[in-house]
C-alpha cells in the first residue's frame, strides 16, 4: 500500500482561494512546525526563516533553468522556446556572466535618469487619477497601479510611451512563467506568442537605435562594452525582457495590495493622511506586510546542511520572501501594520547578489502613487466584498481593486500621453 503524502504544509495550497486570500497561516504553520521542509510535490525544499531566506540567496546557485531534457522529461517541452530566453537573463546566472550583464543594465539608472522619471511619475500618476475623478469611480488596479509603471517602463527604456499597454500585456504574460509552478497548456501557448512578439519588438527597437538613438535602458545595453565585448542581441532582448517584467507586476502589486492593506487599517491610513513625511517608511512597511514577490528559488551547489537539514547539491530550494518578511525572530509583532516601523530590513527586494536594482525607482513609484491616491481620493472605501487574487503563486496581486470615494479637485497636468489629454485634464 502506497504511505498517504501530508499535503497540509505544501505550498500548493496556495492554490485554494482561502490561503491564496491569506497565505501567512501556511507561512506561519510552516515556519514553526518544519521551517526547512522538503515538499513532496514540488520536489523542492521550502524555506521559511528570515535568517534562512537570507543564506539561500547569499550562498545558494541562482542558475535554476532546466535542460530541454529536463523539460521534455516533465512533459514541459513546449516551455522550451521561454526556456531559452531565461537562460540569458541575468536573474537565472551566476557571476561572472551574471556581473556582466547586471553592471550595464544597473548603469542605465543613472541618477540623473531616475532624477528625470520622477518629475513623470508625479505627472503620470496625477493625469490618472484625474481620469478617475471624472468618471467618478476607480478599479485602483486597472486604472492605476496597472498603466502607472507601464508608461515610466516606457520612458525608462526609451521606447514610445504609446506602446505601453502591449508592454502590460506581454509582462502578465510572461510573469505566468515566472510565478507559477504549473503550467496550463492554453497558457503556455499564448506565452509563448508574447515572447515572440517581445522579441520582434525588441529587436526592432535595437535596431532602430543605430539611425535614432534614444536615452534609455535599450541604448544603454546596445551601446555598452563590458570587458571590451559588446552585449549580443539575444542578451539585450532577454535583459530588456526580464526588466521590463520585474518592473511592472511587482509594482502593480505593490500598489494594489498596497492600498487594500491601507483600506484594512484605517487608523494606518489616517496616520498618513496627517503626515505625509511617512511615506517612505509606509512604502517599506507595505512592502514587508503584503511582498509583491512571495518567493524565489534557488540550486544547491553542493551538499549543505541547512536549519539542521541535508540538502542535496542539485536540489531546488524555494525561498520564500513573503513568510521571512513575518518571521517574529526578526521583526516585532510581525504581523501588524505599522507604517512608522524602524530596523525594517525587509526581504522584498530580495539580498545580495541578485538584489533588485529597480528598487529605487519602484520606491520613488510607490511614494508618489500612495502620496497621490490617498490624499486626492478623500474618504477611499472598498466598493466590492469579494477580492480575487491572480493565480500566480509567486508573484502576489490583485485582479481588481473596486473603491468609491469624495473626487477631490482636478489637477493640470502637462505630461503627454496618447489618452493624457491635456485639455481633458483643465
Ligand atoms: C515593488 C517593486 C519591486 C519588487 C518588490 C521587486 C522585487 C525583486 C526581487 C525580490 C528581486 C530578486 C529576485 C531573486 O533574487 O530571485 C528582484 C530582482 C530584479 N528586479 Fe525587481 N522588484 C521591483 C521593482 C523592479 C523595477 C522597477 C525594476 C526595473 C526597473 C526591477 C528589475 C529587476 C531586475 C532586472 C532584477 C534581477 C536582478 C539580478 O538578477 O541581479 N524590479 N526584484
Amino acid at each position: 500500500m502506497p504511505t498517504e503524502i501530508d499535503t497540509s504544509l505544501s505550498l500548493c495550497r496556495l492554490l485554494e482561494p482561502e490561503i491564496a486570500a491569506d497565505p501567512y497561516h501556511l507561512y506561519r504553520e510552516l515556519r514553526e512546525s518544519d521551517p526547512v521542509f522538503w515538499d513532496p510535490f514540488l520536489h523542492a525544499w521550502v524555506v521559511t526563516r528570515y535568517a534562512d531566506v537570507v543564506t539561500v540567496l547569499q550562498k545558494f546557485s541562482a542558475d535554476r533553468t532546466l535542460s530541454t531534457e529536463q523539460l521534455n522529461n516533465m512533459g514541459l517541452g513546449a516551455l522550451a522556446p521561454i526556456v531559452e530566453v531565461m537562460k540569458l537573463q541575468m536573474l537565472f546566472r551566476d557571476p561572472p556572466y551574471h556581473t556582466r550583464l547586471r553592471s550595464v543594465c544597473a548603469n542605465a539608472f543613472t541618477p540623473s535618469r531616475v532624477a528625470v522619471l520622477k518629475s513623470h511619475i508625479q505627472e503620470i500618476v496625477n493625469g490618472l487619477i484625474n481620469r478617475c475623478i471624472a468618471a467618478g469611480s476607480a478599479d485602483i488596479v486597472a486604472d492605476i497601479a496597472a498603466p502607472m509603471p507601464a508608461i515610466v517602463t516606457a520612458e525608462m527604456f526609451g521606447l514610445p510611451v504609446e506602446d505601453h499597454e502591449s508592454l502590460k500585456k506581454w509582462s502578465i504574460d510572461f510573469a505566468e512563467i515566472l510565478g507559477n509552478f504549473q503550467h496550463n497548456p492554453d497558457r503556455v501557448a499564448r506565452v509563448l506568442e508574447s515572447v515572440y512578439e517581445m522579441t520582434s519588438y525588441f529587436r526592432a527597437a535595437i535596431r532602430r537605435q543605430a539611425t535614432d538613438p534614444r536615452e534609455g535602458l535599450v541604448n544603454a545595453l546596445t551601446t555598452a562594452a563590458p570587458d571590451g565585448t559588446y552585449l549580443t542581441e539575444e542578451e539585450i532582448i532577454a535583459n530588456c525582457i526580464l526588466t521590463m517584467i520585474g518592473g511592472q507586476e511587482t509594482t502593480t502589486n505593490l500598489i494594489g495590495s498596497g492600498i487594500l492593506t491601507l483600506l484594512r487599517h484605517p487608523d494606518q491610513l489616517q496616520l498618513l493622511l496627517d503626515d505625509p513625511s511617512l511615506l517612505p517608511s509606509a512604502v517599506e512597511e507595505l512592502l514587508r506586510y503584503e511582498s509583491p514577490i512571495q518567493h524565489t528559488a534557488r540550486v544547491a551547489h553542493e551538499d549543505i546542511n541547512l536549519g539542521g537539514k541535508q540538502i542535496r547539491r542539485g536540489q531546488s530550494v524555494i525561498a520564500v520572501i513573503a513568510a521571512g518578511n513575518r518571521d517574529p525572530e526578526r521583526f516585532d509583532d510581525p504581523d501588524r501594520l505599522d507604517l512608522t516601523r524602524e530596523n525594517n530590513r525587509h526581504l522584498a527586494f530580495g539580498w545580495a547578489a541578485h538584489f533588485c536594482f529597480g528598487a529605487p525607482l519602484a520606491r520613488i513609484e510607490g511614494q508618489i502613487a500612495f502620496g497621490a491616491l490617498v490624499q486626492r481620493l478623500r474618504n477611499l472605501e472598498l466598493a466590492s466584498d469579494r477580492l480575487e487574487w491572480h493565480e500566480n503563486l509567486g508573484l502576489r496581486g490583485l485582479c481588481a481593486l473596486p473603491v468609491r470615494f469624495d473626487p477631490g479637485p482636478i489637477v493640470p497636468v502637462t505630461y503627454k500621453l496618447g489618452f493624457l489629454k491635456v485639455g481633458f485634464l483643465n
